[in-house]
């Protein structure tokens, strides 16, 4: 068995896309995952599934702007499993358009879910690390954070921001208890843009991704290969988008 069958994952957002995907990998080979999203009914399939195929997995609806929740998440981990090895916050959702355009609750969503979020799951997810001596940060940022385009700018601002962040704990932790990655995904097959509200930008958004997407299992695979790695050793920073992509 690999390193990864003695590991237990946490993954909010994995209810779909890059989330679920990562739980399916992780769990085919032996890890135990905990898995949070707010829909439910798709987690509740997930994990019939893995247990199906002999695999170890737990849910809880998890709202990510919500700290307790976050609390929860891993609470569910430690009293399931006896620890939690790794938490992959990767919960997220894009809103693109141009900033003339003020759609202040579009950032504030996103400001809330992708950055609020990852700090909410790092307040719940620290404590248990340090208690145990060990842990694993992994969050999904994105290339919209290293090649600046118009319409993405605050999504992309939260994204770095919370890239900031990764590299500042990574700095505050080198007892080497922390190990901290940041996963810089390209266009990936998901469902994130099927929720930009403007009809136009939706579906630009979709063609793009259908022209150019990769799969989803692409970024789990990466996510699988950082936490493998021997407790030493940090893979601190991956990006992993279409060979066709500008
Ligand atoms: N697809 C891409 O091209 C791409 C590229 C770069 C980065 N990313 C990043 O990858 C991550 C996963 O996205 P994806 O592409 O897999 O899209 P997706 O299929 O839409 O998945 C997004 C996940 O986030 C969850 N989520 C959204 N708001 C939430 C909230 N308030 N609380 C808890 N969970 C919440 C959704 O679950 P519920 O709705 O069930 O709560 C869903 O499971 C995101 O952080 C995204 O920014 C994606």
């Amino acid at each position: 068995m690999s390193r990864l069958g003695s590991k237990v994952v946490a993954i909010t957002g994995a209810s779909s896309g890059i989330g679920a995907a990562t739980a399916l990998e992780l769990a085919t080979h032996g890890a135990a995952v905990v898995l949070g999203a707010r829909r439910t009914d798709r987690l509740d399939s997930l994990v019939a599934r893995i247990r199906a195929e002999g695999g170890r997995a737990e849910m809880l609806e998890v709202d990510v702007t919500k700290r307790a929740d976050l609390e929860q998440l891993v609470a569910l981990a430690v009293n399931r499993f006896g620890r939690l090895d790794v938490l992959v916050s990767n919960a997220g959702v894009a809103r693109i358009a141009s900033m003339a355009d003020l759609d202040v609750d579009d950032w504030d969503v996103m400001i809330d879910v992708n950055l609020r979020g990852v700090l909410h799951g790092i307040a719940a997810a620290l404590p248990v690390f340090r208690n145990q001596g060990h842990g694993h940060l992994v969050t999904t940022v994105s290339t919209s954070g290293l090649k600046i385009v118009p319409t993405q700018a605050v999504y992309a601002a939260t994204k770095n921001a919370v890239r900031t962040l990764l590299e500042a704990l990574r700095q505050e932790s080198t007892d080497g208890v922390l190990r901290t990655t940041a996963i810089s995904p390209g266009y990936v097959r998901t469902e994130l843009v099927d929720y930009i509200d403007d009809p136009e930008q939706r579906e630009q958004a979709q063609h793009a991704m259908a022209a150019l997407g990769i799969s989803p299992d692409a970024v789990a695979r990466a996510i699988a290969f950082a936490i493998e790695q021997p407790d030493d050793v940090e893979i601190g920073e991956m990006t992993i988008r279409p060979a066709r992509q500008g």
